[in-house]
């Protein structure tokens, strides 16, 4: 099928690549004149393991265009998706502000001539959005175009964003139009996973509930951690207990420095704002944000605890990412805990597998901070080690050479990634979360 895909970021370039791949064709537009030529000559903007492969091969086999051209896309696609941001606002809420601009660009573009469309929203949106979208478009299409609507939400994970869209867990299409819900059952025939079909709204409100769920659960786990602690009590036995429960299940029950990203975050207070805005207030969400806030400052009061004062102490930070795998430092608690520290007066050196270029630029530290790409390097005269995100190579660092490069043996794991006997028996002093137990043997 031809299909466009308006919007090259995370979500756009990924699930156009993806749908290339199974073979469809696919026009990517994006307004940023820059970014489109970055993609012509076959360079990726963000880091995504297999991406870039991808995209050459899909590029080179002709099934993957990029193009600044709005109307272009509008011509060569039956099947249109919207693919922009949805930013947060100041209150919490979703500036649709992208959204309804490509809405109306769209229907200036359409004709009748040009036949049925399907507009299709992928951008994480509010209930009710595509109701505005069909209001839009129809407002501002010639007379006699005819369209349907559809909510489509993508479900990808940063750092394994191809897997996920090649092979998800299911697929949600959301419309009230027949005809629009035929054509997207066969857009998505390649693809082997199953397919739930709703009306709009719904499709729109699993996103957000799906998202603030696995936030909940996130956050469930890291207040158990807490009673844990306080209980001499081993959280990841308690994880591995309650997760063998199949109604549970063990996955994102992983104590440690709470979520961030660009999408937790935002879609939890996106659906506080909006079950408000409905008169349903979810305050359960707002507790989990707060467990959420806390997990940094709990940590960074364990690590005050051991260091006395950050002032002149030199920190290792291992970790920049707000998660393994990725480039991403958006709303990461990685930086958002060195800033905390360089405040105080610490010496941070920072160690990342990918982000230390992200950090760089999007970090905003007020002060100086180093880099290094060698994670042992880090650690010579360093006062401590904090570990801030979950990348594997961490979790299977050489604890004898942590043990002989630092100053002063302390070690603070921010994700759980180190085995607490393993790091008593190389000399280490060492702090996690919700391990009292393993710390007390
Ligand atoms: C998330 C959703 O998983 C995905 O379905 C949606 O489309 C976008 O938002 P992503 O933000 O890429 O994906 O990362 P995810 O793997 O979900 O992790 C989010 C955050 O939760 C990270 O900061 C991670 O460190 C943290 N996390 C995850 C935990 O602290 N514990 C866990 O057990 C799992």
């Amino acid at each position: 099928m031809n299909i466009t895909i308006i919007g090259t970021g995370y979500v756009g370039l990924t699930s156009g690549t993806c749908f290339a791949e199974v073979g469809h064709h696919v026009t990517c537009v994006d307004n940023n004149q820059e970014k489109i030529e970055t993609l012509l000559r076959g360079e990726i903007p963000i880091y995504e393991p297999g991406l870039a492969d991808l995209v050459k091969a899909n590029v080179d086999s002709g099934r993957l265009k990029f193009t600044t051209s709005t109307e272009d896309g509008v011509k060569s696609g039956d099947i249109i998706f919207i693919a922009v941001p949805t930013p947060p606002q100041p209150d919490g809420s979703v500036d649709l502000s992208f959204i309804e601009k490509v809405a109306r660009e769209i229907a200036e573009c359409l004709t009748p001539e040009l036949g049925y469309r399907v507009i299709v929203d992928k951008s994480t949106v509010p209930v009710k959005t595509g109701d505005k979208v069909k209001q839009t478009v129809r407002r501002y299409a010639p007379d006699g175009v005819e369209f349907g609507v559809v909510s489509n939400p993508e479900f990808l994970r940063e750092g394994c964003a191809v897997e996920d869209l090649l092979h998800p867990d299911r697929i949600v299409i959301g419309s009230n139009d027949e005809k629009a819900l035929a054509l997207m059952q066969k857009l998505y025939e390649p693809f082997v996973a199953p397919v739930l079909v709703t009306d709009i709204n719904s499709a729109e409100l699993i996103k957000h509930a799906a998202n603030s769920f696995l936030a909940l659960k996130i956050s469930y786990i890291n207040a158990v951690a807490n009673i844990c602690e306080a209980s001499h009590a081993d959280v990841e036995k308690v994880a591995e207990g309650i997760g063998m429960d199949k109604r549970i299940g063990r996955a994102f029950l992983n104590a440690g420095l709470g979520y961030g990203g660009s999408c937790f975050p935002k879609d939890i207070k996106a659906f506080i704002a909006i079950s408000e805005s409905l008169g349903q207030p979810f305050d359960l969400l707002k507790e989990v944000e707060r467990i959420n806030a806390d997990q940094m400052n709990r940590f960074l009061d364990k690590i005050r605890e051991k260091l006395w004062v950050f002032r002149d102490k030199k920190i290792a930070l291992w970790g920049l990412a707000f998660k393994q795998n990725t480039d991403d430092v958006r709303e990461s608690v990685a930086i958002r805990m060195a800033k905390v520290m360089l405040k105080e007066g610490a010496r941070v050196i920072a160690n990342d597998p990918q982000a230390i270029a992200t950090a760089k630029k999007f970090g905003e530290f007020e002060g100086e901070i180093d880099y290094t790409p060698d994670m042992y390097a880090a650690l010579d005269d360093a006062d401590a080690l904090v570990i801030a995100t979950e990348w594997p190579q961490y979790a299977n660092a050489d604890l004898t050479e942590i043990a002989r490069r630092l100053r002063t043996p302390l070690v603070f794991d921010g994700r759980n990634l180190l085995d607490p006997a393993d790091t008593k028996a190389a000399g280490l002093e060492y702090e996690c979360i919700g391990r009292a137990a393993v710390d007390a043997s």
